[in-house]
């Protein structure tokens, strides 16, 4: 009977959502690091215009160093928007690259490396859980209007079911005035699928007494009513990789020396943003650390690739990972894999296009609506 269960709710929901992408073929697996950047840039310098490679701050050195943007999620969105080049190449994960090829022209490709780079969180707010949702939540109060907002950390359908509801998309760095944009339209906030994001918003807007959860997993443990009394409420996703922070990494941090700084990420949860010095999308954490003086201490509270990259770009900053070695990588990030950055490069140059994003139309119009509002913000 469980596995039963289990079965079925597998087939319902996927951490993989393209998984019919294309795996490396054998002869590109073992290739080595001179090797492979030097097959990388002769494909790039083949290709010339035709290709842009855009690379998330959490990607590998190796993604980094061949792209010619990296960046937060919000700063990717808008490069995506403005790029000119028939080839987009997604450093980033799944629902990342999906947004890209929302906002680009049709005749523009989006490319992500690897198949296997879906970001669990995302995963955790899976459309059809959301509709039943939201028609427990929109019965239970029915004389208000409730504002769907999700991170960009999100699948397609999810965002254009937010579009479709009066809502709109937003990433770390403009999640309180996605809010801000919602409580000037409607009554309530139904905020996806990241809690703590949500949490750390609404205590920016002074607004932390009117936060209930909703936890999709449990369908005991709920009450639509009770939670449709509050003006937020919050999806209960997370990020396994910046749950891990704990206030007590902050006081050894500072005990070890007291004039080190805290910076995190609005994915830690609600107390060690409150304990942070600052707390910001991973622009903010480059731009902080870029900016501070020759000598100050600097410790980062997000995932361990963008901190190893600080540590290179600034070694005149004493920059630490927050928690030492306990510090984690996204899984997903990492599938990004410079192999597979070589071998989509080359395909390219033969003339044959590898693991294409491609939005289905019936979401991308919609979706398109979302992620506008929110460049418009
Ligand atoms: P940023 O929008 O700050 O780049 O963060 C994206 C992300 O996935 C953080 O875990
Ligand atoms: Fe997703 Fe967390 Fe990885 Fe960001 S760090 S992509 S939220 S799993």
């Amino acid at each position: 009977m469980v596995t039963m269960e289990t079965a079925e709710l597998e087939t319902d929901l996927s951490l993989f959502k393209y998984d019919s992408l294309e795996q490396l073929p054998a002869a590109y697996r073992e290739l080595d690091e001179a090797e492979r950047t030097d097959r990388i840039e002769t494909a790039l310098a083949e290709l010339g215009d035709d290709v842009v490679i855009l690379g998330h701050n959490y990607q590998r050195r190796e993604i980094v160093e061949h792209a010619d943007f990296v960046g937060d999620s919000y700063q990717l969105s808008k490069e995506a928007a403005e790029a000119d080049a028939e080839y987009v190449i997604f450093g980033g994960v799944t629902f990342m690259a999906e947004s890209a090829d929302i906002i680009t022209d049709d005749e523009q490709t989006v490319i992500l490396p690897s198949m296997e780079a879906s970001c669990p969180m995302a995963g955790m707010a899976e459309a059809l859980q959301v509709d039943a949702a939201w028609a427990e939540i929109t019965a239970a109060a029915p004389d208000e209007n409730i504002i769907p907002i999700t991170y960009m950390n999100s699948y397609a359908d999810l965002k254009a079911f937010c579009a479709s509801q009066g809502g709109l998309v937003c990433t770390s760095s403009n999640a309180h005035r996605a809010f801000e944009w919602a409580f000037d339209r409607g009554d309530k906030v139904l905020f996806l699928p990241d809690k703590h994001l949500g949490e750390n918003t609404a205590h920016r807007l002074g607004m932390e007494d009117a936060i209930a959860e909703w936890d999709p997993w449990d369908p005991e443990g709920k009450d639509a009513e009770e939670v449709a009394e509050s003006d937020i409420i919050l999806w209960d996703g997370y990020c396994q990789v910046h749950e891990r922070f704990r206030e007590e990494h902050i006081e050894q941090v500072r005990a070890d020396d007291p004039d080190a700084n805290v910076i995190v990420h609005p994915e830690c949860r609600r107390e060690v943003v409150e304990a942070a010095d600052v707390a910001g999308s991973t622009a903010t954490i480059c731009d902080t650390v870029a900016n501070a003086e020759p000598g100050d201490t600097w410790a980062i509270g997000t995932e361990i690739h963008l901190t190893r990259h600080l540590q290179r770009w600034h070694p005149e900053v004493n920059v630490l990972p927050l928690c030492g070695d306990a510090c984690m990588d996204c899984n997903a990030m990492r599938q990004i894999d410079p192999n597979y950055l070589t071998w989509v490069l080359e395909e390219l140059v033969a003339g044959r296009e590898r693991n294409v994003i491609e939005v289905a139309p019936e979401e991308k119009e919609l979706a398109q609506v979302a992620l506008d509002r929110m460049l418009e913000i």
